[in-house]
């Protein structure tokens, strides 16, 4: 169940669960709309993407995307759960057996992937023409070829099968690892192994080079139980840690680019392995930084992968630019190959993706011409139109409008296909009342203090929630309530909230009891007890 659920998060963003019953816009690291139980004059709904978790400060409720559901559409957990396996394209099994049985398939395709990697690093280590290939041919140095777990593929058919029978794997599970071909034997053969590594450090999968000129060059795992290509970012295990201490990422090509560039120092690279970019793998990054830095080839093909980018990043709230000085070599490996240092400084000069586009357009289109002038404010418009800040879109207007000696009203006048406006779901349930949000909202605050106020929370003693969502909200919660508050004013705000939380609770509970009085009419020891229950509360 917790790993469906959590299968079930991987592949739905909080973010797009939420967008569809209100508009979300980017505030740094969170997104920001109004309450769907909404009086909110300003947005009061949090959304982080990189916790998955959302919480409504004016309604006070939050979780996760099943709270989430269960919340605006009043269903339960179990419906809820159903309604997102379905979206999310994943299978919820009836029995909790069957759950259980595709984690151990996984399992055990992981264990067979793990060990397969280290057969295939000691039949490098065995090899010395493959050897020859990756540290003198690819320039590969020790410390790189360890990190990325490079290995080799034996040219026998079935090496690694035999290998992995001795040790228990059955058949069905290599086939479950990605392992085999269609007769049963290693897929992989005579090739320069490099492992997918996803961001928890495990084997899911490999891309297998040839070491000639044969074809095909690259060989890749299919799509497994394990390895799904429009999620996975090759490198991106290796280079998290520079992602968050950079605050950028660069996307080249090729997986030989981002291993070369990491041996270059460039450790913010990343490569989408062997597919076009999807929004999965941005959003993916998207959490990680918001700026985003392609190195693509300069080819047709490159330019409109890029142009597909800036439609993608737009929604994000991504900064896109574009890496393209490789000195007149055909990739960053080449380029690396050449000087690295060449490398090191072409990362830190890019251009915003849009600047990039229309400079090539600029280039390729006559300006001088009816024509042209048609054609390259076409194209122009097109890429303003992906652009989702006001500011943004008027400044490339203003300079497109002066390319052409027109006026922005000239270029707007032009027909373009306006896309739909998004209609959102209707919120199904209630707004809580005042008094209820009032008391959640106390105690929650009092909560986070507690947990996340350091020494002005060190005097509150409240029950703690062992839910990990709830307490991710929590600290969201402190963040922006209280992230800005000194020591001494924060230890104020607590003492005042305790104070009045504890005798709304003391009056929640006279009430409580005064109710149970009415029921126990008859019972004079009992309503006995009760009154002195009640006047003890009354007195402290
Ligand atoms: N690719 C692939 N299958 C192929 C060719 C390419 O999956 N038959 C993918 C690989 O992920 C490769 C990327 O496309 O890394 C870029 O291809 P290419 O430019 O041909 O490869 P390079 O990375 O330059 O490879 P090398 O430097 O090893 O020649
Ligand atoms: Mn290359």
């Amino acid at each position: 169940m917790e790993e469906t659920k959590e299968e079930i998060k991987a592949r739905l963003p909080v973010e797009d669960v939420v967008g569809d019953y209100i508009e979300l816009k980017r505030a740094g690291r969170s997104l920001k709309g109004r309450s769907p139980w909404g009086v909110d004059k300003t947005p009061s709904f949090m959304v982080s993407p990189e916790k998955g978790i959302w919480h409504d400060f004016s309604a006070n409720k939050g979780g996760d995307i099943f709270t989430f559901i269960m919340e605006v559409e009043g269903i339960s957990f179990r419906e809820a759960l159903e309604k997102l396996a379905a979206r999310a394209g994943v299978e919820l099994k009836k029995y909790g057996g069957d759950d259980k049985k595709i984690a151990q398939r996984k399992v055990r395709a992981r264990e067979a992937l793990e060990l397969s990697t280290k057969y295939y690093q000691f039949a490098l280590s065995k090899n010395q023409e493959v050897c020859k290939y990756v540290f003198y041919k690819r320039n590969m140095n020790k410390a790189t070829v360890k990190e990325f777990r490079i290995g080799y593929s034996p040219r026998s058919g079935r090496a690694l099968t035999k290998f992995l029978a001795t040790k228990n794997y059955r058949q069905a599970e290599l086939s479950d690892a990605g392992l085999l071909n269609q007769y049963g034997g290693d897929l992989f053969r005579g090739r320069m192994m490099v492992p997918f590594i996803d961001t928890n450090g495990v084997v899911i999968g490999f891309t297998a080079r040839v070491l000639d000129k044969s074809e095909p060059k690259y060989l890749n795992t299919p799509e497994t139980l394990l390895f799904n290509k429009s999620r996975f970012i090759f490198g991106l295990y290796q280079a998290k840690p520079a992602i968050r201490e950079k605050n950028y990422v660069v996307i080249v090509e090729g997986n030989m680019d981002v291993i070369s560039s990491h041996q270059a120092g460039v450790k913010t690279a990343v490569a989408t392995s062997g597919t076009a970019m999807t929004e999965q793998h941005l959003k993916i990054l998207s959490r990680l930084t918001s700026d985003v830095r392609l190195a693509y080839d300069g080819d047709e093909a490159g330019l409109r992968a890029t142009e597909r980018a800036i439609n993608m990043a737009g929604a994000l709230g991504i900064s896109l630019s574009v890496i393209s000085d490789y000195h007149g070599c055909k990739d960053p490996d080449e380029l690396i190959q050449k000087d690295a240092k060449l490398w090191q400084d072409a990362v830190e000069h890019y251009k915003p993706a849009v600047d990039f586009l229309l400079e090539r357009y600029e280039e390729k289109l006559n300006l001088n011409t009816a024509g042209g002038k048609k054609e390259y404010s076409d194209v122009a418009m097109r890429l303003i139109s992906y652009l989702t800040d006001p500011v943004e879109k008027k400044h490339y207007e203003q300079l497109v409008a002066k390319r052409l000696d027109v006026t922005v009203e000239d270029l707007k006048a032009k027909k373009l296909p306006s896309p739909r406006p998004k209609r959102f779901k209707q919120v199904k349930t209630e707004r809580p009342s005042a008094e209820q949000i009032a008391y959640n909202k106390m105690k929650d605050s009092l909560l986070s203090i507690q947990l996340f106020g350091g020494a002005a929370g060190a005097k509150l003693n409240y029950e703690i929630p062992s839910d990990e969502t709830k307490l991710d909200e929590l600290n969201m919660i402190f963040e922006t309530k209280y992230g800005k508050y000194d020591e001494r004013t924060l230890a104020k705000e607590a003492e005042e909230l305790s104070a009045r939380y504890d005798k709304i609770v003391k009056r929640m509970k006279v009430e409580e009891l005064t109710a149970e009085l009415a029921e126990v009419e008859d019972d004079e020891e009992k309503t006995n007890e009760i009154l002195r229950e009640i006047k003890q509360l009354q007195n402290v």
